[in-house]
């Protein structure tokens, strides 16, 4: 009989520390460290509890063979089945995480309805709410006819035996891994212990059975999965469910999937009757512009494979403060220091007795360094007061040279700003051949310098400047 240890792993990260400490050194996580039994953790196990056994062979089969059904279950709501990249896998582990309140469940609700009204058996096992709160919500969202088969459990043996009843289920949605909990770990639920073992026995039922799992993940204010994050490597994929407070859309981002490519979104508004789709994003982002007013920029971004126009807003002011105040809303600071310091040392731009303020609209993220030029456009037009054109859009990554430098899809973009009544360009020099209208008598700088004498030459062309 092994001798019973205590390990403190940490709820962070999951790595396992013989003796507690205030800070997990992997992670540098405080307070992170819980005491469990030996069953958890990295090494640890539900072998780590029985007698060793000997092994019983398995039956080995080949690539090629029938495959039951349709491998994958698509739902219908156009921008879930694009994120997850076609519908639902059978026999795969889903997680989508997210912060609380932020709409997964209401997700999950929808999507379990659309595929119950399309024949599909839908198990929705919910941990955190009663059943009738989970029937009010579905009243509320207009899907309390689908045959959607609903329990609140949380012992993950009993649900297992639960939907091992009758037809095997197409798909399983479990709200969420947090509250889960199994008789072979004896942590509290929540833990790393619990949340590993649980999810480890979900996706052994998924990958015999051939159903779809989804598991719900709630995301500390860090970014990360609390706890799942240990799950996150497991599953085959992960979708994260995102949105700004204070606005109503959120955007479903793949950040795993071995079935499909990532990258890719989902846009969706939050109406007071459930989600509803985005088709267009560009135009949720762009707002309302005005053609008259300086220091606004429309980028042609990428999400993925989906070009989305988006409008940069910087607003260039005196400084009162030795030291000028940068404020930045949905892009990075660091690079906004980059394009500041390159338009100070190569275009003679000054913005050191100014406060720079850059806001993207929308409460939109944006990660791609295409962006730089768009970002660059912006500044010099606040600080010149000078309006770029309202029917322009603006890409390229600028180096710290000063040189503008070409970034993928440039065709794709350029389609998009025109499909949306754009009707000039400002980007990096294309390799390629450009075939569209916007495309042929684009503006295309080398340098950024071209760039800022062309915004502040404006002024002058202009017969009322
Ligand atoms: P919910 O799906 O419960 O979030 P999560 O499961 O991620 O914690 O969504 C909760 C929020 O969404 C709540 O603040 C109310 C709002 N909501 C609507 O605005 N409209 C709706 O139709 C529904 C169902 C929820
Ligand atoms: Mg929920």
């Amino acid at each position: 009989m092994a001798k019973t240890r205590i390990q403190f792993i940490c709820q962070n990260c999951g790595t396992v520390h013989s003796r507690w400490a205030g800070k997990c050194d992997a992670c540098g996580e405080w307070n992170t460290l819980v005491e469990e039994g030996t069953t958890g953790g990295i090494g640890g196990g539900p072998s780590a509890l029985r007698s060793p056994r000997k092994g019983r062979p398995v039956a080995l089969t080949t690539l090629s063979g029938d495959i039951e059904d349709a491998p994958r279950i698509a739902t219908g709501i156009a921008e879930l089945d694009r994120a997850t990249g076609g519908g639902f896998v059978r026999g795969s582990a889903l997680l989508v995480g997210g912060d609380p309140g932020i709409g997964k469940s209401t997700l999950l609700m929808q999507a379990a309805a659309a595929l119950a009204n399309r024949g599909h058996r839908v198990v929705y096992v919910s941990g955190e709410e009663a059943v009738a709160q989970v029937r009010l919500r579905a009243q509320r969202l207009g899907a309390a006819s689908a045959p959607v088969e609903l329990a609140a459990e949380t012992n993950v043996e009993d649900i297992l035996a639960t939907i091992a009843e009758g037809k095997r289920p197409d798909i399983v949605i479990l709200d969420s891994i947090q509250t889960l909990w199994t008789d072979i770990a004896e942590s509290a639920p929540g833990t790393v212990t619990q949340v590993r073992a649980s999810a480890q026995a979900i996706i052994r039922y998924a990958k015999s059975t051939g159903a779809a799992v989804v598991l719900v993940g709630h995301v500390t204010k860090e970014g990360q999965i609390a706890g799942p994050r240990v799950v996150e490597h497991m599953v085959d994929a992960v979708l994260y469910f995102e949105g700004e407070g204070g606005h109503h859309y959120r955007i479903l981002r793949t950040v795993k999937n071995r079935f499909g490519p990532t990258d890719e979104i989902g846009v969706f508004e939050m109406s007071d009757r459930g989600l509803r789709e985005v088709a267009n994003p560009s135009e949720l982002f762009l707002g309302e512009r005005s053609a008259k007013a300086p220091g606004a920029a429309v980028f042609a971004g990428m999400e993925g494979t989906r070009p989305v126009l988006v409008e940069i807003q910087a607003l260039v002011a005196p400084s009162p403060l030795g030291t000028p105040r940068r404020a930045i809303v949905g892009w990075d600071a660091a690079r906004l220091s980059m394009v500041l310091a390159v338009l100070e040392a190569h275009c003679g731009v000054r913005f050191a007795q100014h406060d720079v303020y850059l806001n993207v609209a929308g409460g939109y993220r944006i990660s791609e360094p295409a962006a730089d030029l768009a970002v660059a456009a912006a500044l010099v037009s606040s600080l010149t007061a000078l309006a770029l054109p309202a029917d322009c859009v603006y890409f390229g990554e600028i180096s710290l040279s000063g040189a503008v430098r070409p970034v993928a899809h440039a065709l794709q973009r350029l389609k998009e700003a025109e499909k949306l009544g754009f009707g000039q360009a400002v980007m990096p020099s294309a390799a390629d051949e450009l075939s569209t209208g916007i495309g042929a008598n684009a503006f295309q700088p080398a340098m950024l310098t071209d760039l800022v004498v062309r915004i502040a030459g404006s002024k002058r062309a202009r017969p009322e400047g």
